[in-house]
């Protein structure tokens, strides 16, 4: 499994708020929390069967667990703290004036962590000369990059989705219900 979404031509901009949501939540989230637990996993087996002879392994596997940690608690208050309430927001007009404050709180916080998560792909590319393994690689090592390239293509897309049509149209959502 890889967590590249997959290759969607709807233009996102016009459809239903509550389709968009559901489609990160599908395409998405569901197959990148997968994806990070086998990926650690991995990470891990590579640096120890190979961090004596390249040490830049072991950095790498902090950096996929530091990667983990991040978007395992992302996704779950992403999923909780902004999805949920935005189907509130375009199912329930009078729902509660709180939920809309929260709502804005937490997509700035969102969005701060998609730039630390910016940041971790950047350092990944540079530690992997961008997943370029090594001739004398095995076939685990190769796989690991292999899944590191997709995994930084699939948070790309996924990232813009959320930074550049959903949490813009959620907020301009909020704006409308406050006039
Ligand atoms: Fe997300
Ligand atoms: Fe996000």
């Amino acid at each position: 499994m890889t967590s590249t979404p997959r290759a969607d031509c709807r233009n996102w901009d016009d459809a239903p708020l509550a389709d968009l949501v559901a489609h990160v939540r599908s395409a998405c989230h569901r197959p990148l929390a997968a994806e990070l637990e086998q990926l650690t996993a991995l990470a891990d087996r590579v640096a120890a069967r190979y961090g004596d002879a390249l040490p830049m392994l072991d950095v790498l596997r902090e950096t996929v667990a530091g990667l983990r940690a991040i978007l395992e608690r992302h996704l779950y208050r992403e999923d909780r703290q902004v999805f949920s309430v935005i189907l509130n927001l375009v199912t329930a007009p009078d729902s509660d004036t709180g939920d809309r404050q929260a709502l804005a709180a937490t997509i700035a916080e969102m969005t701060a962590d998609h730039d630390r998560v910016i940041d971790l792909l950047a350092r990944m590319r540079a530690l992997t000369s961008g997943y370029e393994p090594p001739d004398w690689a095995c076939p685990t090592f190769r796989t690991l990059y292999d899944r590191l390239s997709l995994v930084e293509h699939g948070l790309r897309l996924h990232l813009h989705l959320e930074n550049d049509v959903l949490f813009p149209r959620a907020l301009s959502l909020i704006d409308r219900r406050r006039t």
